[in-house]
């Protein structure tokens, strides 16, 4: 497999940082997409991709581009690729797709089409077939079909890369681990100065800004990627590369991370995650109030991600919370700039705070916004004096 078109996934609006981190890594954009960025590189390349990038959800590895408009034309053009020289038969395949053409309805005639075309040729070629189903654990072929364009792909993530294998205790409302990166990297923050994280929940923020003030790859807790059941995987050079992470990445920063939440079996399981992911002796953490989370001197960035809907917290009482983080904004948070992700615009009103920047944000299908706040030291009006 030689160099070719990288489709890099993300969630919807995460694109920005997605491609601040490809070109951090040297590869170049081709085009971005509100939830894709297209870079290019070789398979090999596949594997730095997955283990550094930490707003991606799956690297995707073109192998094929040709016309099809109706099934049949789909069959002809996946059982023209050397499917018996990529894996091998012993393999388990899964087929993934993203279909959007007037010829049919549901995208699991598709993906039946593509695996048919697929083990008919392993049939017809070595007279062997994989075994196909839905896990995402060995190799996955990703089709995207829009109008007559089919692209055919080798997922080389396999599960998706927010699945970092840290969080075993998610609790109620968990961010998701991809989404958690891009807000840390949308605060600019990164090590120096304090990171506080007050209602952590299960303390993906927190860990997530570990991860990224000490350098340490993502990918590194995970055993199983998509590009390891491929032919053109060389186990020696994931290995070095695994090395060479672990190596470049530091054992401390010199910004405090702070991690509290008013829920002791919410810190519990953000401890017990923060352990899983290598990373418990960069964070504080503490059981209480966020009002009364300890801020330590000398600023930095404190990020909030209050509940905002239906799934926890009843309105009133969040129209309070809401108007108590400004507040405490205010009198204890001076000098930082503070941050709250949300999905309730309304309640956000109740802040009470002049806002520097609003950025867009999706969880899941709920727009979101993370708002920024220049807290100063004293009174602006001081300040400019
Ligand atoms: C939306 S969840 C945060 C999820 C978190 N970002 C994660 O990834 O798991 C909101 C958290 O705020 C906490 N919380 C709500 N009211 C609080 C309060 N007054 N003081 C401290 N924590 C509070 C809840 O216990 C819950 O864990």
């Amino acid at each position: 497999m030689s160099k070719n078109r990288i489709v890099v996934t993300c969630a919807k609006g995460i694109s920005p940082y997605l491609e601040e981190e490809i070109l951090g890594l040297g590869f170049p954009i081709l085009s971005e997409g509100i939830s894709s960025i297209e870079t290019e590189g070789s398979f090999g390349d596949t594997l730095k991709l997955n283990l550094f990038l930490r707003t991606a959800h799956r690297v995707l590895f073109l192998l094929k581009r040709f016309k099809a408009s109706h099934p049949g034309e789909l069959y002809q053009g996946v059982y023209g690729l050397p499917w018996e020289n990529y894996f091998s038969e012993e393999s388990t395949l899964c087929i993934t797709s993203s279909v959007d053409t007037e010829t049919i309805r549901d995208s699991r005639f598709a993906n039946v089409k593509c695996k048919d075309a697929i083990v008919d040729r392993f049939n017809q070629r070595i007279g062997k077939r994989p075994d196909s189903g839905p896990e995402r654990d060995g190799v996955v072929v990703h089709l995207y079909w829009k109008g007559d364009r089919c692209l055919v792909y080798f997922d080389t993530s396999g599960e998706p890369l927010s699945k970092r294998g840290y969080r075993k205790i998610p609790l109620e409302a968990p961010m998701q681990e991809t989404l958690a990166a891009a807000v840390v990297l949308a605060t600019e923050w990164k090590g120096e100065g304090n990171f506080v994280n007050p209602m952590c929940g299960s303390g993906t923020l927190a860990i997530e800004a570990a991860g990224i003030a000490v350098g340490k790859a993502p990918g590194l807790l995970r055993s199983n990627f998509g590009f390891m059941h491929l032919k053109g995987y060389k186990e020696e050079a994931w290995k070095e590369l695994h090395k060479k992470a672990r190596t470049q990445s530091k054992k401390a920063c010199s910004g405090k991370i702070v991690a509290t939440d008013m829920r002791p079996e919410a810190v519990q399981a953000a401890k017990q995650n923060a352990m899983t992911a290598g990373v418990e002796q960069l964070i504080e953490f503490a059981v209480c109030d966020y009002s009364e989370t300890p801020v330590p001197d000398l600023g930095g960035v404190i990020v909030l991600n209050p509940p905002y809907g239906e799934r926890l917290g009843d309105r009133r009482q969040l129209e309070s919370l809401y108007q108590g983080i400004g507040d405490f904004f205010k009198k204890k948070c001076q000098g930082y700039r503070g941050y709250i992700f949300t999905g309730n615009m309304d309640l956000l009103k109740k802040v009470g705070l002049r806002t520097k920047r609003r950025l867009p944000f999706y969880n899941g299908d709920i727009e979101c916004r993370l708002l920024e706040y220049e807290l100063y030291e004293g009174s602006r009006k001081r300040q400019r004096t």
